[in-house]
């Protein structure tokens, strides 16, 4: 029982002997915010003062150590005792404070560990500083404290990649001690041993040896710096991660503080850091619904996939990533096998890259079988369709899914943009069947569509949104259109910036620009890695709806004539060498360009950089602004997911409405009004952003309501 139980603290005290047990709790994630700050500086006060305790023990109870400073207050003014404080307290108290790590020691969560004078870490958690994804850096000595344990080269990895160690990585690096299976029992023998051994403290701002080789630390900072242009463009906290990465090898460790101190409260202020915080709360807030709570939410353990195509494979290794028993069905066997040996690649890939152990792939794969049978599929509780895009194909495996699946299973389709609504007309359990679209290649892409047709069961959507979190994805609700919300979108900006090409822009200087905006790739970049062929057939299936005074640009289908698919074609918008990715510019391109323009009798006028992105972002934000108002997406928040984890849409810049409100909904407004002069049919301000301009309101405005 706890002899100091004080929740108003979050954490709560234990006495084992003569060692003082500080457990952190303060749920979800115990991040350490005011009252943790507090909590800990009476803790380390009642140590000092207390002859009986010997030592302390930290320790963090549910799924984490600590998740690092509490996010929630970055928008307040900073509370003292800071975070700084507490870990410099932990580190000059005289006696030794031993940290225990289970679960999740992230960002401060780590300094306070560092700040310990001696570290466990159980089999399992993960130690990282992940600042640098919230535009960043360790605020509380880490930067310093970090370079002293493991050095500059580890550091920096740590510090700029965000990515975690393992337990056992940390322990080869020298960030931890020892490993252990329970961080409160071998926690409470590491400290009895050292007590027993009168190590006394060990400070990590006086370790000296990780210093002593100044040329490698010296060497290690050199050539992050080289990378700064092209691994972190437009980034603004790695810059001065890398400063202050080189104070800790330069600088006595109190001056290192204060220099990592003044950098941190630069980030703290800056437009990116604001950013990056709304994209992580936002990826959050799409994944809770609203009218979900409460409901009985479905367990899964097995999963049928039907098609074993490249999505299909792909999706079958999301769900034996998520520890589910996979059956695939294909319709013969010679399908099945190639379906099969899809994924089979995907692991001899990830095993011959050293990203997972031979034995780990065999669990996987164990997990793994394949059917030509739909009644193999008769105890599945989740089935994801993945066939070609065909709205009788599809409906014909729904007619066999209803015959064959338990009552209760999740029917799903992968379609990207038929009527899911039509599909599940054709079974008798309508309120079952949803779109689940997954972005190819499914194990790397993070956004997960759920498509929701006016008959699926709240309970099938809550379901699905707890599914796609198990499966590591962020889900965004989206109802029915041709696209989706993704899609749609960017099928709008593509057209934008098809009308640009023709009217003088070239490709390249489209990509560029867009590039240096922010976003992963250019459109014609994504055209020729998706392959020209896939968005011209979706050209052809619209070309009947096609409004006859829509602008319709034909430069794609020339080059798609000419069997120009982009990289799978060794040509597209641009050319490519044989078995290499990267893209080299075409003249003969430039040609059909000016062919095309000739031929609809365009006079080309220059394009600054400035005025494509201008035209590519009024594009994007005038449409997330339509699919709000027809209820497509339910938050301007998900409209922003949606570009950020599927999209490429640069994420320290928040999303394309967090981007318009920022530069003023009016500016968005008067550019689509202005744009509208030389193409009214395309340029028709979305009403919804008509209407904030003149209540003076935001998209922000509308996250709230
Ligand atoms: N502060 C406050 N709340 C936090 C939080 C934090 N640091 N981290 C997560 N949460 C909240 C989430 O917003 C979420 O809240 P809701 O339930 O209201 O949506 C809840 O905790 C659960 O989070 P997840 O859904 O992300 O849970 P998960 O189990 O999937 O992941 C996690 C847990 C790995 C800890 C993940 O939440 C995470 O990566 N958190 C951020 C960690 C981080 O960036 N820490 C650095 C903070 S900056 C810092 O520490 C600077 C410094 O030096 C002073």
């Amino acid at each position: 029982m706890p002899d100091n139980h004080q929740p108003d603290r979050g954490l709560h005290l234990e006495r084992s002997g003569n060692i003082l047990i500080v457990i952190l709790d303060n749920p979800p994630v115990n991040a350490l915010g005011l009252r943790v700050r507090r909590g800990l500086l009476a803790a380390l006060r009642q140590a000092q003062s207390e002859e009986q305790i010997h030592a302390l023990l930290l320790l963090g109870s549910g799924k984490n150590f600590a998740a690092g400073a509490d996010i929630r207050e970055f928008n307040q003014p900073r509370q003292p005792p800071l975070l700084r404080e507490v870990c410099d307290q932990i580190e000059t108290c005289t006696k030794p404070v031993i940290a225990a790590i289970a679960g999740n020691a992230l960002g401060g969560g780590l300094e306070v560990a560092m700040a310990a004078h001696y570290r466990l870490a159980v089999k399992g958690s993960r130690l990282g500083l992940p600042e640098v994804n919230l535009g960043l850096l360790p605020g509380a000595g880490g930067s310093q404290r970090s370079v002293r344990l493991i050095g500059a080269e580890a550091a920096l990895d740590l510090m700029l990649s965000g990515r975690p160690l393992s337990a056992e990585q940390a322990l080869e690096l020298g960030m931890v001690d020892r490993l252990g299976l329970d961080a409160r029992v071998d926690g409470l023998v590491y400290a009895h041993e050292l007590l027993a051994d009168r190590c006394g403290v060990r400070r990590s701002s006086e370790l000296t040896t990780r210093l002593a080789d100044s040329a490698a630390q010296q060497a290690a900072i050199d050539a992050a710096r080289t990378k700064l242009p092209t691994q972190f463009r437009g980034l603004f906290s790695p810059a001065l991660i890398i400063d202050c990465v080189a104070a800790a090898c330069e600088q006595p460790f109190a001056a290192g503080c204060q220099f990592e101190a003044a950098q941190f409260q630069r980030c703290l202020a800056s437009p990116q850091h604001r950013a990056l915080l709304y994209a992580f709360q936002a990826e959050r807030a799409a994944a809770k619904l609203p009218d979900t709570t409460g409901l009985a939410i479905a367990a899964f353990s097995q999963a049928g996939v039907i098609g074993g195509g490249t999505m299909g494979a792909g999706i079958a290794v999301v769900m034996l990533e998520a520890d589910l028993q996979v059956t695939l069905l294909e319709r013969d066997e010679q399908s099945l096998a190639a379906g099969l040996s899809r994924v089979e690649e995907f692991y001899r890939q990830r095993v011959s890259k050293k990203r997972l152990s031979a034995t780990a792939a065999a669990a996987r794969l164990a997990k793994l079988r394949g059917t030509t049978e739909y009644r193999d599929l008769a105890t599945a509780d989740l089935v994801v369709e993945a066939v070609y895009e065909d709205l009788a194909a599809k409906q014909a495996v729904f007619r066999q899914l209803d015959s064959h699946c338990k009552p209760g299973a999740i029917l799903a389709s992968n379609t990207s943009y038929l009527d899911i609504a039509a599909i599940a007309a054709v079974t008798n359990r309508p309120q079952a069947v949803i779109g689940l679209h997954f972005f190819s290649p499914a194990p790397v892409m993070r956004l997960l569509e759920i498509v929701v047709p006016p008959q699926a069961a709240a309970e099938v959507i809550a379901s699905a949104v707890v599914l796609a979190r198990r499966l590591g994805k962020v889900p965004v609700r989206t109802g029915i259109c041709d696209g989706f919300i993704g899609n749609r979108i960017m099928s709008v900006y593509r057209r934008a910036a098809e009308a640009m090409l023709e009217d003088g822009a070239s490709p390249y200087q489209i990509d560029t620009a867009v590039r240096e905006f922010g976003f992963a790739m250019g459109p014609f970049q994504i055209l020729d890695v998706a392959g020209g062929d896939i968005a011209w057939a979706t050209r052809k299936r619209r070309a009947a709806q096609r409004d006859p005074q829509e602008r319709y640009v034909q430069i794609a289908d020339r080059l798609c004539e000419q069997g120009w698919f982009g990289q799978k074609s060794g040509r597209g918008w641009y050319r490519y060498e044989p078995g290499s990715n990267h893209g080299v510019q075409d003249p003969a391109v430039l040609e059909i360009v000016a062919r095309e323009r000739e031929r609809a009798g365009v006079t080309p006028r220059p394009f600054s950089a400035e005025e494509i992105v201008r035209r590519y972002l009024a594009a994007m934000i005038n449409e997330g602004a339509n699919l709000l108002a027809e209820g497509i997406a339910l938050r301007p928040l998900d409209v922003d997911v949606v570009l950020l984890a599927g999209y490429g849409f640069p994420r320290y810049r928040g999303g394309p409405l967090y981007y318009a409100d920022k530069i003023g909904l009016a500016r968005v407004l008067d550019d689509i009004t202005t744009f509208a002069a030389e193409d009214p049919q395309f340029w028709r301000p979305s009403p919804l952003l008509i209407r904030l301009v003149e209540q003076g309101q935001t998209f922000a405005s509308l996250n709230a309501e």
